[in-house]
């Protein structure tokens, strides 16, 4: 056996002997919505249909017919590829319309796209900061952005999970470079304190960079996102936003918002965004018109804040135990890993589907049900929900036993 078969096969036995594995399953399109009462977002995986509680797609908008056809058209007018990197010829009024419309919306002078939410954060951080730097960061913030702050040679601080008190001791101690947060933190669902951490990071001479990857669509009045969320409150806002539009805008791709100066410098320097094929024109103008389709809708966001809180409210009355998350992401936490595996797979069985989340993407001991409400579920998709979550908590012994 080679040295590196060899290591490969230790690893998986490692992680298998820990329930820990992963693997992928295709899935297919369900047949479109059928007339009854369950009639939100469905896939099939061999030959079942599942009611799907798992996905990103708050607004339901992956499947809009609308952007179906922006997309065609788009991809008649502009190709279905971009052809090269932006600094060659890859970059198109396609990609500037969408920055600047994005600019628009956020409040930000100016904006870069990114083929994903992962590149387009570890981008900014791999060329933002250097081994001069510290930076602090929440304790639950995504892989991307650790990932890139190690590359960068950084100094990472990281302060207890929304914990003001902590941000603040850290940054009167090191006078760090910037602090970076999620707005909706992807596998706990709650919001940063945003309007504190601002003031905090004026107060120090410090960036607040904020991964916006859940908010962006949803967070703020109109889901506008962060910076706007700050405005509402009167706050200073937020130096850097990365939104990401394979979330609420149900589609794919990033961007990075911030002053023109730190998008100059992230063109000139960033090796993502150099020596990568750009982002697709087609999926630009789908982002831009996913963006003004869920503003032209605001039924959708208005539909999706009912369905938490119809979600949360039969929880509390069938006594399954959320955390304190008022956003679309709802975890249930069960804490050993392999108990989470086969609360799931109970639930695959009542043709429920629901996100098992098992370390190392969340803490140690603290694996769990990441559910997640759709604008496109109905309420007796949730009522179906919550009644086979309960069946099952309980058959399982409840949820930490
Ligand atoms: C908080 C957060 N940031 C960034 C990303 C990466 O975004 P993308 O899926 O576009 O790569 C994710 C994706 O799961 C995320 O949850």
């Amino acid at each position: 056996m080679s040295p590196l078969t060899a290591k490969i096969a230790a690893r998986q036995y490692a992680l298998a002997s820990q329930g820990l594995l992963r693997r992928r399953q295709a899935l297919a399109v369900s047949p479109p919505a059928q007339p009854q009462a369950c009639a939100g977002p469905r896939f099939v995986l061999e030959g079942k249909s599942f009611l799907n509680f798992s996905s990103n797609d708050y607004l339901g908008l992956s499947l809009e017919p609308a952007l179906a056809d922006a997309l065609h058209l788009a991809a008649k007018r502009y190709g279905v590829g971009s052809g090269a990197s932006p600094l060659v010829t890859g970059y198109s009024e396609a990609h500037q319309a969408l920055e600047q419309h994005l600019c628009v919306l956020t409040g930000h002078e100016a904006a870069l796209l990114f083929c994903s939410g992962f590149s387009a954060n570890g981008a900014l951080m791999k060329t933002l900061f250097d081994a001069q730097d510290t930076v602090l960061a929440d304790k639950l913030v995504h892989a991307s952005v650790i990932d890139g702050l190690r590359d960068s040679g950084a100094t990472l601080k990281r302060f207890l999970h929304n914990s003001t008190e902590g941000a603040g001791r850290l940054l009167a101690r090191h006078g760090a470079a910037a602090l970076i947060t999620e707005s909706v933190f992807s596998m706990d669902g709650d919001i940063a304190p945003l309007a504190e951490l601002s003031a905090l990071c004026r107060q120090h001479g410090s960036w607040l960079i904020v991964d916006d990857a859940h908010g962006f669509g949803v967070l703020g009045e109109q889901g506008l996102g962060a910076n706007a969320l700050c405005q509402e409150a009167d706050a200073a806002g937020v130096d850097v936003q990365v939104i990401t539009f394979g979330k609420a805008l149900g589609c794919q791709g990033a961007a990075v918002l911030g002053s023109r100066e730190l998008i100059d410098f992230l063109v000139s320097n960033a090796r993502e965004y150099i020596y990568s094929t750009a982002l697709s024109p087609a999926n630009a103008a789908l982002a831009l018109a996913a963006s003004r389709f869920a503003l032209d809708n605001p039924q959708l966001l208005a539909g999706l804040t009912e369905n938490i809180g119809c979600f949360t409210r039969l929880c509390r009355e069938a006594k399954v135990p959320l955390l304190a998350s008022a956003t679309a992401i709802q975890p249930v936490i069960i804490g050993d890993a392999t108990k989470t595996m086969a609360v799931a797979q109970a639930l695959r069985e009542l043709g429920l589907w629901v996100g098992a989340i098992r370390p190392p993407t969340v803490p140690a001991g603290s694996a769990r049900l990441r559910l997640t409400l759709s604008a496109r579920h109905t309420r007796a998709d949730i009522e179906f929900c919550v009644a086979a979550l309960s069946q099952v908590l309980t058959q399982a012994g409840g949820p930490k036993s």
